[in-house]
């Protein structure tokens, strides 16, 4: 059996709805428990399946990994302490390559699989590894797998600006080599997320030596052990943002609760510009739409800027508001692969380059669509969501790796929406798409 989420639109969502924690931060902070030397406790874990894959790749490298249905999980790390993450795992999910730092870091060598393809457009490595380089390790590739090689890394001044700014994980991989460099490092260009903020606070429980996590230059002054520790992870803004959307998209009056607002700064501005009416009370924001809005242009960027992650589920939005917008992407310049299923939906929409021009007020009418990666299945969920008729969407994995029943808690809020089962034949089998986002 395959699955398929089908949603029927047209209906107004109102009601009440809590975040869950965000896998952005999650993900490395699981792969930094491998520098623990005592077990570690994670509170606010998402069930998500990219958490479980993760899961998978920290028992491989000996992690005892214990989670429980409460979002806690334990990691303890155990006698034996093997040092590869395959390509089987690897290939599932990005994100598995913030094993790396740690790896190095804690037991000298690493050897991590490339990650290959990915939907997102071309993803490079090359900011991680210049910056293990500069702490002393000595990389190389080997039929595929990156191995990277240190007795003692060193402190030293890293950039890890690129061409689209700064790199979030590689930021992350080499914050987490750095806490057992001898002497200080300084990480200038350094990614400004709230993700890094969790990952440093959390490293700084553990015994690490961090000053500047959420600046762009953070200082880290090498230990010799780090300990054990408990920890909760924060909210996820990106799944936050995508709830206060259906409320908005639906003409609706959504509150999502557990939100830590200044994360969302970029958003809610751009929100309170197209029209939105928003009430922030302390960890809650209620979102409110019931006039139409205004289509708004937003560049993604780095944070603060306009999250990356959220731009395709606001294209869906400015497809069904008033006016003319453009979007663009800084950051994954070739993210783009939710506008032809948008088009089908009956969105107008002109692609050029870095850029999409969305004409509003379109009339979607519900249709078969496919998914390529999370944030796309997020943005056709949405766009199905103010769509006439009902929608069949394929490829409902994506959303598995990012949000948390999605459909239950949207049904909840009031939508029409479920997962329905269908029997695969030669056609519906090859359009399981397998890709990688995260
Ligand atoms: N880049 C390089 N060289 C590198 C690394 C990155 O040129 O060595 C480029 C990338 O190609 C891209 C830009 O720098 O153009 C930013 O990439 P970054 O490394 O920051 O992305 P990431 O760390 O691989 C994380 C999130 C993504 C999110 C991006 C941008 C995790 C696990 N993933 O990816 O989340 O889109 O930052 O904010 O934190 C998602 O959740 O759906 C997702 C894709």
């Amino acid at each position: 059996m395959t699955d398929r989420l089908r949603i029927i639109g047209g209906v107004p969502l109102h009601g009440s709805v809590t975040v869950s924690g965000s896998k952005n931060a999650a993900l490395p902070i699981m792969a930094a428990a491998i520098l623990a030397d005592e077990p570690v406790t994670l509170d606010n874990v998402p069930n998500l399946s990219d958490v479980a894959t993760l899961g998978e790749v920290l028992s491989v490298l000996g992690l005892d990994v214990d989670r429980c249905n409460d979002g806690r999980m334990r990691l303890a790390t155990l006698n034996s302490r093997p040092t590869t993450a395959p390509y089987r795992l690897v290939r599932r999910m990005r994100a598995s390559f913030c094993v790396l730092g740690p790896l190095l870091a804690r037991r000298g060598i690493a050897r991590v699989a490339l990650p290959g393809g990915c939907n997102l457009g071309h993803r490079p490595v090359d900011l991680h590894l210049r910056g293990l380089t500069a702490l002393g390790a000595d990389i190389r590739l080997n039929r595929g797998n990156v191995i990277a090689q240190a007795k003692q890394l060193r402190g030293a001044r890293i950039n890890m600006l690129g061409p689209h700014g700064p790199t979030v994980t590689g930021t992350a991989n080499v914050l987490c080599a750095a806490t057992f460099a001898r002497g200080t490092t300084i990480i200038d260009g350094a990614a400004r997320e709230p993700e890094i903020v969790d990952l440093a606070e959390f490293l700084v429980k553990l015994g690490a030596r961090i000053e500047g996590a959420g600046t762009p230059t953070i200082a880290v002054h090498g230990v010799d052990q780090l300990g054990g520790t408990t920890h909760r992870i924060i909210p996820d803004r990106i799944e936050a943002t995508t709830l206060l959307l259906a409320g908005a998209i639906t003409r609706g009056c959504v509150c999502v609760q557990g939100i830590v607002p200044q994360h969302l700064s970029a958003v809610l501005e751009a929100l309170a510009a197209a029209g939105a009416e928003l009430k922030i009370a302390g960890k809650n924001i209620t979102i409110g739409a019931s006039t139409g809005l205004r289509a708004m242009s937003v560049t993604a960027r780095p944070y603060p800027g306009f999250p990356s992650d959220v731009q395709s589920q606001w294209m869906a939005l400015a497809a069904v508001s008033t006016g003319r917008c453009v979007i663009r992407d800084e950051v994954f310049p070739h993210r783009w692969r939710h506008v032809a299923e948008m088009l089908r939906l009956g969105a107008r929409i002109q692609l050029q380059g870095s850029e999409a021009t969305i004409y509003g007020d379109s009339p979607l009418r519900g249709c078969p669509v496919t998914s390529s990666d999370l944030r796309a299945s997020a943005a056709l969920v949405l766009a199905a969501l103010a769509a006439q008729g009902p929608t069949y969407m394929r490829g409902t994995h994506h959303l598995n790796r990012g949000y948390v029943d999605l459909e239950k808690r949207l049904a909840k809020l009031g939508s029409n929406i479920e997962r329905i089962q269908i029997t695969p034949t030669p056609e519906t089998h090859s359009a399981v798409v397998d890709s990688c986002s995260t």
